[in-house]
Parts: C-alpha cells; sequence; structure tokens
C-alpha cells in the first residue's frame, strides 16, 4: 500500500510531497473514523518504553530534526508511532532558507541531497504552537543560529532559543553539524563548542535553582569529523557535563553513490542522507561509544531503513533511535517495526 502512495508521491517535487502527505495526514487524524483506522493501523500492540538522559520515552524509534522543523505536526507523528520527535532546527528569528529547488531525491541510492538551509518560524512562533503540544510525545528542541548571525555572536542565538523553548520542550539538541548554514560546522571546534554549552548549561542552572526540571542537553555532530575531531568532542563533552550526543547528521560526502555522477554534481551543494550515509554514521557512533565506555547516552541517526539498521545502531551503543530519509522511502510501517 505505501508503494502506491509512494510512487505518486515521488512523481512530486520533494518538498511539495513532504507538505502534500503531512497536510494530508494531518486532515485524516481530523475524522473520526479515518483517524481511528490510522491509529489503530500504526499502534504497536507491545512498546518498549525506555529510560534516557534520564527521560522516560514511550518507545526507541524517534523522527530526526529538520521533518517537522516548525512543530505543525506532531500530532501526525504521534499517530504514525513515533515515542518523539526533534522539532527544528529552531533559530531565534524566523528565516526562509536557502532558495528552491533544495531538496533531491537519489532514488537508486534510497538518499537524499538537502540544502534547507534552516527554514523555519522562528522561535516566538513555535515556541507558542508548542503550548498546544499533544501529551505522550517526548519533544526535542533542536537549535541553532541564524544565517546572518556572525559565528562570534553564535552563542547569543543559542542561548535565546534554549531560553524560550525550556519551559515547553523535554530535551535540547545543539546542532553545530549542518551543513547547510555557510560557517556552522566550525563551530564543533573546541573554543567555541566550549562557549556555547557551557553557556546552555549555565542557563539550565538558573531554570533549575527556580525550580524547573533540569532538562538534557545534547549535542549534535557531523559524520564527517576525523577521529582526532571526535577525541575532542569526547574530551568537551566530559568537561562541560552534558548528557548525550546525536551521531549524526549529514555528510558532505558523495562516496560510492549509485547516481550518477553528473547528476549528483547538478544537485550541486548540500547534505547527503539515507543508505550511503549509514556506515560511516555507525562507525562514528560505535567510536564514541568506545570512547565513553558505554556510559554516555547516544542517538543513533544516518541511514536506518530496515530492522538491521536499527539493530546495528542499538548494538554500538545507541539508546535511541531517530528517522529521516528511510522513514520517506519505507514509510511509516519503518516506525511500528522499530519501536
Ligand atoms: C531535508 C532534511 C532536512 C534536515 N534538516 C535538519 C535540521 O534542520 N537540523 C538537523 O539537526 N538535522 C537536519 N537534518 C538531518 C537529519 O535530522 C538526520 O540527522 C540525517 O538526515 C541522517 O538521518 P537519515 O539518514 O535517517 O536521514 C535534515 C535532513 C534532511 C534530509
Amino acid at each position: 500500500m505505501f508503494r502506491i502512495v509512494r510512487y505518486f508521491l515521488f512523481m512530486m517535487p520533494a518538498e511539495t510531497a513532504h507538505y502534500v502527505t503531512l497536510n494530508v495526514l494531518s486532515f485524516a487524524l481530523k475524522i473520526p473514523l479515518l483517524s481511528h483506522f490510522i491509529r489503530a493501523l500504526y499502534r504497536n500492540p507491545s512498546p518498549h518504553p525506555v529510560t534516557f538522559a534520564g527521560i522516560r520515552f514511550p518507545n526507541r524509534a524517534g523522527l530526526a530534526a529538520g521533518f517537522d522543523k516548525n512543530a505543525r505536526y506532531l500530532h501526525v507523528m504521534k499517530a504514525l508511532g513515533f515515542g518523539h520527535v526533534e522539532i527544528g532546527t529552531v533559530t531565534p528569528k524566523p528565516q526562509p532558507g536557502n532558495d528552491k529547488p533544495r531538496l533531491f531525491r537519489l532514488i537508486e541510492d534510497e538518499a537524499i541531497i538537502n540544502r534547507m538551509g534552516f527554514n523555519n518560524d522562528g522561535v516566538e512562533v513555535i515556541r507558542e504552537r508548542l503550548k498546544n503540544r499533544p501529551g505522550g510525545l517526548i519533544v526535542g528542541g533542536n537549535i541553532g543560529k541564524n544565517k546572518i548571525t556572525p559565528n562570534e555572536l553564535a552563542v547569543e542565538d543559542y542561548k535565546t532559543c534554549f531560553s524560550e523553548l525550556y519551559m515547553y520542550v523535554d530535551y535540547f539538541t545543539v546542532n553545530v553539524s549542518s551543513p547547510n548554514t555557510p560557517g556552522l560546522r566550525e563551530l564543533q571546534d573546541k573554543g567555541p563548542l566550549t562557549a556555547i554549552l557551557t553557556a546552555l548549561l549555565e542557563l539550565r542552572a538558573g531554570f533549575v535553582k527556580n525550580g524547573m526540571p533540569k532538562l538534557p542537553v545534547l549535542l549534535k555532530i557531523a559524520p564527517d569529523l576525523e577521529p582526532g575531531q571526535l577525541d575532542d568532542i569526547v574530551a568537551l563533552t566530559k568537561e562541560t557535563g552534558i548528557d548525550g550526543i546525536v551521531a549524526t547528521n549529514t555528510t558532505i560526502s558523495r562516496e560510492g553513490l549509485k547516481t550518477d555522477e553528473h547528476t549528483v554534481a547538478r544537485i550541486g551543494a548540500g547534505g547527503l542522507s539515507g543508505k550511503p550515509v549509514l556506515e560511516r554514521s555507525t562507525e562514528v557512533l560505535k567510536y564514541l561509544n568506545m570512547k565513553f565506555e558505554g556510559k554516555m547516552p547516544l542517538i543513533g541517526v544516518g541511514g536506518i531503513h530496515s530492522q538491521a539498521d536499527a539493530m546495528q545502531k542499538l548494538e554500538n551503543g545507541a539508546g535511541l533511535l531517530q528517522l529521516y530519509t528511510g522513514f520517506i522511502y519505507e514509510g511509516p510501517g519503518l516506525v511500528k517495526k522499530i519501536s
């Protein structure tokens, strides 16, 4: 059934298909009988709740950042069986992102290249939307900086998003690893990253002092980091006391693709996700798990298209899993299998 739906969706430009699907599902969930049917179809009769970074998650399957950037479809994602959704990347001010087209399917590779560029409604609008978030779903706030903010001032953008969202999310992910905001990945270097994480943990201490819960702060990293850079991340994680790592974001590599190189060249810049990123992403996860001696909460994301891929992530240290591209290619059935 999903294969037939996918056939028609893949005839549309990728970004159009994304919103058509979400709006149709959102509408369908307003019709009682249809809503009942959809929920029953994707409900896991024997879910496996899991505690991760001190939070109880309904199951291990999460929706990776970038899919519901503006927290508009949380009810849809809950109905499709996700235990958590990472919203964002959220920036302080709204921004349109890069020019279209900016989202491309590589069907032969079961992959996507995107250069969305943090298109989002901005933290204030998203915060208001989160006031009506559905219960029983964990929501993570993935935060970043605006394109026009220079790296020297990036810490202020992260602080703004953190403070504005603190009362409305369950955990935070600090995104310094998207390839589509110029210079963002430089924030993965030890100096700037320490400054950002320390500032956020100071803010958190203030919230806790005022009786708020201590929300976990995770760091999302790129799969393209060298072992030396990963060692820096490990050291810095221990020094600052952040609560976990999301491994990984999309890659800038184009190695080993089946899609012909002219097509890939024509698409141009952007982050590659899906099957081709599985191996590298899992390698990073495995390396981190080894360095942390299995003691650090790690979210495995990158190239999960099957139960076997999910198992591989769990065996290499992931406590939770997130999907994006696999969800596009395999549909919500994959969520049920993993949850
Ligand atoms: C279209 C698109 C947009 C994305 N936007 C974001 C984003 O805003 N923030 C972020 O941290 N990751 C973003 N990602 C990365 C995903 O969250 C995920 O880390 C990556 O795609 C690897 O997982 P996958 O192979 O399952 O897709 C995006 C990915 C795609 C395909």
